[in-house]
């Protein structure tokens, strides 16, 4: 495992960067991500560059046997090159230009920006093509899908409409137009969702489309600079980082021509207090993993308290340091750079903790880290196993959007289920994988499917084709609802995926806020919140009903024998109890062996290679936790990770 952190020298007094470089040369860090907002000081004049002060870190960091990632700095254009071009911010909704001086604001389609982005881009990758410190490039900072409503972006969206739809009777056709008398007769009709009135009025046809252009858009500008950096650093890996965020673009697409994937990781600081609240962030790493169905780097890992755009949060407890970065390596992340070697003492983002505080004594945080860092050095030979798993999860960045676009019902959000059947099967100590629904599932044995919205038949065959060959799938409302333009499909729910079903959603209930009742055939009875499918079986067999609303007795939770395996359907969302009830039965008829009793939020995963697999135990809590896998006796600190080897038969 490589430990890394994020280095600002831009910001710092030069007085400081060799003792900087001492401290993190003792401390173990193997490479430190530079410069990806240092452009004023790159070029701090049109067409002047100055990268004598980048070359001295990156030697100082060279000499001391560390690693860099340099980053392009086209986030934040310097201030002379939003004068002279003032069109080149990007345009907001309300068809205002954003305010200059704050970071990621330039509009990317704009063609001034591109030929100086490109400038910077062919001069920095020159200058380091052949500098062997130099193991990777990221791609700006945090690029999020292109919601820029200048015109050369409108003009972009028209472009890549008519290249989807050729004829604007196929648009309205696909968007039922008719509504509101919406019809288009020309492609200049057709504008993006911007305006000042809700969202809520606009078409969620063509609010999805809009969403899969802006990240499009996005997707192109990654690619355009991923082909610059090549031309003259062609064996350099590139990436960008990411997290969820608001405009969040496809990563499926977005990682497609780059390297490898990099996350930004700022896991829950303060644990929440209701139980049924989900806070590993086993879920966005296992996510992160199978986005390219391999090992990743977190780019930016949590130091310390947060706080900038939002009052400052806790600070992360003992143990949180170390146990978070071991948690993501157990993950699949064989690189963990954390975000930021030291706080900022200027700028917005002064509140944000680093590894050492203001006052640059390091303290507790930092103790931890140069621990962790002894640690990694143990976990180099477990760098380059792989996971492997026979629980896959589909995720689907489209029913995502569709699910912001049109909120299903009060406290419903697309993330929640596919949550809760992680952590059900986490608590049984497995490997669990989360992939694109678009993937090849046919070497897994289990496929949770949540909320498969917006139908695709091609998937809706693949499943089916799953289950006829033995696969066990689970299913859950809110599925088969939309075509692929997010109109609903005018057939019973769950519509294509019926007859793996095996039965039929007769009508639904959206009872957000409020809770039902839902009882197993066993007699035990369990809440039921969000949304209520009142189920009519056909071949399924009903595995719990309703036990409160007028739909009591009505099926809630059914399985369908298929082929050869069974298609689960939850037709309601469940408290976390249940979830982990179904798991293990699921699990249990799917014949795969699993850990009985592990406390909650105690996470096993296993990194395998061909000689060995390597098991992580994690206590995710801040309570010490003693229990028993088999005749072990296992007690972890709060936040500790357990590794163990054992060689494979
Ligand atoms: C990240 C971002 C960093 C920094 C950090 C803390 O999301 O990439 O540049 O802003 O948040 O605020």
């Amino acid at each position: 495992m490589r430990i890394g952190v994020d280095y600002y020298p831009e910001a710092w007094d030069r007085s400081l960067w060799e003792a900087d470089a001492d401290l993190m040369q003792q401390t173990g860090v193997e490479v430190v991500r530079l410069a990806e907002f240092a452009w004023c000081r790159l070029e701090p004049e049109e067409g002047v560059f100055d990268f004598g002060w980048l070359d001295e870190i990156i030697g100082m960091l060279a000499e001391r046997g560390i690693r860099i990632v340099l980053c392009t700095p086209t986030n934040c254009p310097p201030m002379w090159f939003y004068e002279k071009y003032p069109d080149a911010v990007q345009t907001e909704k309300d068809g205002h230009k954003t305010r200059k001086g704050i970071r990621g604001h330039r509009c990317i389609n704009n063609a001034d920006f591109l030929r100086y982005a490109e400038r910077i881009i062919e001069t920095m990758t020159k200058r380091y093509a052949d500098n062997k410190a130099v193991i990777a490039w990221q791609i700006d900072n945090e690029l999020e899908a292109n919601f820029c409503f200048c015109d050369t972006c409108i003009g972009k969206y028209r472009s890549w409409m008519k290249n989807k739809y050729s004829t604007i009777e196929a648009v309205n056709k696909a968007y039922g137009n008719v509504m509101w008398s919406g019809e288009y007769s020309s492609w200049e009709q057709i504008d993006p969702p911007f305006g000042s009135y809700p969202d809520a009025w606009l078409n969620p046809s063509l609010m999805l489309d809009f969403n899969r252009y802006a990240s499009d858009s996005v997707v192109e500008h990654i690619n355009w600079q991923a082909e610059l950096i090549r031309k003259n650093c062609p064996d350099t890996g590139i990436t960008t980082n990411v997290w969820f965020c608001r405009n969040m673009p496809n990563f499926y697409d977005e990682f497609k021509g780059l390297d490898f994937i990099s996350y930004d990781n700022y896991p829950v600081t303060r644990l929440p207090d209701n139980p049924e609240e989900c806070y590993s962030h086993a879920f966005h790493l296992d996510l992160m993993r199978g986005v390219k169905r391999s090992r990743f780097w977190i780019m930016e890992q949590l130091s310390g308290g947060l706080g900038c755009w939002a009052p400052m949060g806790r600070t992360p407890s003992p143990g949180m340091i170390k146990g978070y970065s071991l948690q993501a390596f157990a993950h699949g992340a064989d690189t963990v750079v954390h975000f930021r070697w030291r706080t900022a003492a200027g700028g917005a983002e002064m509140h944000w903790h680093g590894l050492i505080d203001h006052s640059n004594v390091p303290g507790r945080r930092f103790e931890e880290f140069a621990e962790l860092c002894e640690e990694a050095k143990t976990l180099k030979a477990v760098c380059n196993t792989e996971i492997r798993s026979d629980i896959a999860i589909l995720y689907s960045p489209e029913d995502e959007y569709a699910f912001k676009i049109q909120p299903q019902t009060n406290g419903m959000y697309y993330m929640e289920q596919p949550m809760m059947l992680h952590s059900a099967f986490v608590k049984c100590g497995l490997n669990v994988d989360v992939i694109s629904q678009l993937e090849d599932v046919s070497g897994y044995k289990v496929v949770v499917a949540p909320e498969m919205y917006i139908t695709y038949d091609a998937v809706a065959k693949k499943l089916e084709r799953f289950v006829k060959n033995g696969g066990t799938v689970i299913l859950t409302n809110r599925s088969g609802v939309k075509d692929e333009y997010n109109k609903c499909i005018m057939q019973q729910l769950p519509a294509a995926y019926r007859s793996l079903v095996g039965a039929y959603v007769e009508e639904y209930d959206p009872i957000g806020y409020d809770s039902a009742d839902i009882r197993l055939t066993d007699g035990s009875v369990y809440k039921c919140r969000r949304w209520c499918d009142v189920i009519h079986p056909e071949t399924a067999d009903v595995l719990a009903v309703y036990d409160s609303e007028f739909y009591k007795g009505k099926a809630a939770i059914t399985r369908n024998r298929y082929g050869g395996g069974n298609a689960y359907y939850i037709g309601t969302v469940c408290e976390q109890s249940l979830y982990n009830k179904l798991a293990r039965d699921i699990l249990n008829e799917a014949q795969i062996a699993f850990v009985e009793g592990l406390p909650d939020n105690v996470e096993i995963t296993t990194r395998t290679n061909e000689t060995m697999n390597v098991r992580f135990i994690f206590n995710n809590t801040n309570r010490e936790q003693h229990f028993c896998i088999g005749d072990e006796d296992i007690s972890l600190a709060p936040f500790e990770m357990k590794t163990d080897k054992s060689i494979r038969e």
